[in-house]
């Protein structure tokens, strides 16, 4: 390890704990100036420490940084069978991590960022991905599924988010058909899940599940073709650890549920948390818009509607929104 991972670690574990530089440079067998650069190291990472004379360094409450270390502490055991790198800034963890899949990178491969610059949503779009007030996170899978089968990765997920957000914050969380996780009406999570199929066999060669969450809202608001429904699981910025919580909670129930994927363990919970089943909505296809009915989300995952004509049709994907 670095000094400064070193020192981070001390600084975790001893939370609310001063060290002075003297301390921290004999434990470490290091010189004090080494480590007042990883102190500073870290500060333009995010963390933000009180120094206090006499006393030293204390890492402060209110820095929220996603780190390697923090996600792990709170995966307990089961932490030593991801491989999971942090990034303060990435393109998108989707693709670095496509990549990755295309050069060998094992399952459980999970890449975590604090800011994508190219952030990459459904039907093309880009996802709003800023610095500090997200959680963007990718995990490499590598399962034996045929393609219907792999569709229930997507319906884990938005599971495993809504249980995790409603854990680490106290508020409820419903999921709108597909893959859209809602507090209060608004979208505070998006998932993309990406696969590569074998042309041969038409077997599965891997999967990326990527999973965006507004933790709290961008400085300046959401862009405005999105204000209208983006929202965040915050309202004030958020305190120590609550992103590396949220990131472990991920992870871990996805994992759960993805172990024994076939069994969908987690579909029953998918149905009771729909925002859309009962609602009145535009299905937004290729054409027109149309004006439905939703009715329920059948075994395949399939979104049942009724349409003005009184025609019933189960759709497999797409987009529909709330009509108020
Ligand atoms: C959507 O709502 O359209 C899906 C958004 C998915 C965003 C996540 S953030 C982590 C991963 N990396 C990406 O570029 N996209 C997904």
């Amino acid at each position: 390890m670095s000094v400064r991972e070193d020192i981070l670690q001390i600084f975790e574990q001893g939370r609310g704990e001063y060290f002075s530089g003297e301390e921290l440079a004999a434990h470490l067998g290091v010189s004090r100036s080494a480590v007042w650069k990883a102190v500073k190291q870290l500060e333009a990472d995010g963390y933000i420490f009180e120094a206090v004379s006499g006393r030293g360094y204390c890492l402060s409450q209110t820095s929220d940084v996603i780190t390697q270390s923090g996600i792990k502490k709170y995966l307990g055991q089961s932490g030593a069978k991801y491989d999971i790198r942090v990034y303060k800034s990435i393109t998108s963890t989707n693709t670095v991590l496509k990549e990755m899949a295309a050069n060998g990178a094992a399952e459980g491969t999970v890449l975590v960022a604090a800011e994508q610059t190219a952030g990459r949503g459904r039907m093309s779009r880009r996802f709003h991905s800023p610095s500090g007030t997200g959680l963007y996170l990718s995990i490499l899978l590598r399962p034996r599924l045929n393609a219907q089968e792999s569709l229930f990765i997507t319906t884990a997920a938005a599971v495993a988010v809504a249980r995790t957000v409603e854990e680490v914050s106290g508020r409820s969380a419903g999921i709108k058909w597909v893959n859209d996780v809602f507090i209060d009406g608004r979208k505070i999570c998006g998932i993309l899940t990406e696969a590569s199929f074998d042309m041969e066999s038409g077997e599965l060669e891997y999967a990326i599940c990527g999973i965006g969450v507004n933790i709290t809202p961008p400085e300046g608001g959401f862009p405005e073709e999105i204000e209208h429904v983006a929202g965040a699981v915050f309202d004030e910025p958020t305190s120590f650890d609550t992103k590396n919580r949220m990131a472990a909670g991920i992870i871990e129930k996805f994992m759960h549920y993805y172990q024994c994927l076939p069994e969908h363990i987690f579909f029953e919970e998918y149905r009771k948390r729909s925002v859309i089943v009962g609602e009145d909505i535009t299905v937004l296809g290729k054409g027109e818009p149309k004006r439905a009915h939703a009715i329920a989300i059948d075994n395949s995952c399939r979104l049942v509607v009724r349409h003005e004509d009184g025609a019933e049709e189960a759709l497999h994907s797409g987009e529909v929104s709330i009509r108020k």
